[in-house]
């Protein structure tokens, strides 16, 4: 098992690096590419759902060679828990209108498409240009809704992962690697 040297023992313990940053890093930016080249001589705003993925969208718009912009929204589904509440609220909506825009919603990770189903609709809304999701990892096998994103970054085993701006209980979102985060006799 790789480990960071830096991290205390007592936490690395329980984290199994499946995804390393330099992984990250190079599938950032084929999506930085892509998308650069999908939306040539156009500008896009990037959508991040926070807090999740303020990382990925902070990497993603710095390989995007256009005219971008950002906008967040926050969402609460999880709370502190690993499973889906099944229930998705709103906590901070967009802060301008996305009419005729090129949106680009930035998610951590899609997991059962509760959460980005919501988000989608709600934008839909807004009547933008076009509407397409970045999702740096994808947890094909717990999807319940028909949903998927335009632009995945990796498709993840159904682990419970953190690091790279995904926490548990509002933790490890600092690591820079993603890691699988073992279970622990106190239900952690
Ligand atoms: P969904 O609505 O079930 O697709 O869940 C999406 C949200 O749940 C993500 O934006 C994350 O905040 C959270 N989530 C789902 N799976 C994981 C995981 O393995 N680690 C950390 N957060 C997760
Ligand atoms: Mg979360």
């Amino acid at each position: 098992m790789q480990q960071r040297e830096h991290w205390s023992r007592s936490i690395v313990e329980r984290l199994r690096i499946l995804i390393t940053g330099e992984e990250i890093a190079a599938k950032v930016a084929e999506i930085g590419t892509r998308i650069t080249s999908d939306f040539a001589g156009e500008s896009v705003v990037l959508i991040g759902v926070l807090k999740g993925a303020a990382i990925f969208l902070a990497d993603l718009a710095r390989q995007i060679k256009l005219d971008v912009s950002f906008d967040f929204i926050a969402i609460s589904s999880y709370g502190n828990a690993r499973q889906h509440s099944g229930e998705v609220k709103l906590i901070k909506d967009v802060d301008r209108s996305m009419a005729g825009l090129n949106v680009i919603l930035v998610e951590d990770i899609l997991d059962t498409g509760l959460t980005l189903n919501y988000i989608k609709n709600l934008l839909q809304a807004h009547r933008p240009r076009t509407l397409q999701v970045a999702a740096l990892l994808d947890k094909t096998a717990r999807r319940s809704q028909p949903v998927q994103a335009d632009y995945v970054g990796f498709v993840v085993p159904d682990e419970f992962v953190v690091g790279y701006g995904l926490d548990f209980a509002e933790r490890y979102r600092n690591l820079p690697d993603i890691c699988i985060l073992g279970s622990t006799s106190d239900g952690a």
